[in-house]
């Protein structure tokens, strides 16, 4: 099978990758990835030989276009993804995940190509704390931010491009990621890092809020799942029951790490912050017999930890840019 990986080389991308070519001999991979600040090239260096790796954007048909013609499944992870940048400047996020999307839809739809389109629970936007109620796929679309609107935007294209014109997609909205090779900008490889760097992890708000992680393996078997048994047209969430409030993964890394537990600042909160997201990921289990297998939050954290700590190599050369960018918007509480 010839699969055409779009952001390939950023988080959830890239060990996509690695873990298909060490699980699917039988799969031939190219990656197509505008190798954007998000992007880490250096991560798929000891796989250079067994891909095809293009440099492009996703909005670009020229680029595009060869490139689906010759697959028979894309995959499409490339996105603007950081909420955070969203606020600061949306372009990109506008420019990628909605003309990104439609580019990739109109060459699929052109030469008959399979799609899966990757996506995440904040086009559901948030839910209260005490609200026992958590996402399904049919769930009312409710974005609060620039990323999380393109990103819902993104797939109402997908879906319109399956209804109008017979495209051959399969949709699924996954809950947080956490793992190896995440960009230090996100909340868990910032912390770690902070701590290794002697920053003081920062909290944003009053920490409450309650994302529901899920480790990128998981996520990216149960891409996988969807690929194989998913029914065409259709949306399915992934999410591995892992709700955890922000102040716990904040004094488990610190704990995990060595630390007190309370080393941390508050800082300034973002703008709309979504309280709570949850997935019910009864369909994804039910109908296609997916299960996760990285469960242990605590233990998944600490694998983490040693990760990036034996990897400073691969976050070092960005980190001193990152956290200069959050000074400037972000001030203790
Ligand atoms: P990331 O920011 O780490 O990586 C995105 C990759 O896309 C980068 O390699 C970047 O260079 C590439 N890219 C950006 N714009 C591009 C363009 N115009 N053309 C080609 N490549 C481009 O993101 P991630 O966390 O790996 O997320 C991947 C996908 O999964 C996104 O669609 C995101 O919305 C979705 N998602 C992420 C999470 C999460 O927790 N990280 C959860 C659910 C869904
Ligand atoms: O739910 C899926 C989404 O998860 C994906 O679609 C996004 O691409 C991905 O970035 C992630 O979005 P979040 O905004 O939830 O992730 P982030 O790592 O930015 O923040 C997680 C939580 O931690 C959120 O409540 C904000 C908070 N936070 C974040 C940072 C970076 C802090 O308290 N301190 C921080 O320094």
């Amino acid at each position: 099978m010839r699969v055409l990986v779009t952001g390939g080389a950023g988080f959830i991308g890239a060990n996509f990758v690695l873990r298909t070519l060490a699980e699917r001999p039988d799969v031939d991979l190219t990656v197509l990835d505008k190798f954007t600040y998000a992007a880490n090239a250096s991560t798929l260096d000891p796989v250079a030989s067994d891909i095809r790796v293009v440099r492009g954007d996703i909005a670009d048909a020229s680029i595009v276009d060869p490139l689906v013609a010759d697959a028979d499944l894309v995959v499409n992870f490339a996105a603007e993804s950081h909420n955070d940048r969203s606020l600061a400047d949306p372009s990109s996020f506008v420019q990628t995940n909605l003309v990104g999307t439609y580019t990739l839809l109109e060459s699929v739809r052109r030469h008959d190509v399979r799609l899966h389109h990757i996506s995440t629970d904040e086009v559901y936007g948030d839910l209260d704390l005490d609200d026992p109620a958590r996402f399904t796929e049919t769930t009312a679309y409710n974005p609060s931010s620039p990323y999380s609107s393109t990103k819902a935007g993104s797939d109402l294209l997908v879906r319109a491009w399956v209804r109008s014109f017979g495209v051959a997609a399969t949709l699924s909205n996954c809950s947080n990621n956490y793992g190896p090779y995440q960009h230090v900008e996100k909340l868990i490889p910032r912390q770690i890092t902070n701590v290794l760097s002697g920053i003081r992890p920062k909290v944003y708000g009053d920490g409450a809020n309650v994302r529901d992680w899920i480790h990128v393996h998981d996520h990216n078997d149960a891409v996988w799942t969807v690929i194989d048994r998913g029914q065409l047209g259709e949306t399915y969430l992934i999410g591995a029951d892992g709700e955890v409030d922000n102040l716990t993964v904040v004094t488990s890394i610190l704990e995990l790490m060595g630390r007190e537990a309370d080393a941390f600042d508050f800082v300034t909160d973002r703008p709309g912050h979504d309280r709570r997201y949850a997935i019910d990921a009864t369909r994804l289990r039910t109908e296609l017999g997916w299960t996760p297998r990285f469960t242990d939050f605590r233990s998944g954290l600490a694998d983490t930890i040693d990760w990036y700590t034996a990897h400073r190599d691969w976050w070092a050369p960005v980190k001193a840019g990152v956290e200069a960018v959050y000074a400037a918007t972000q001030q203790t509480l």
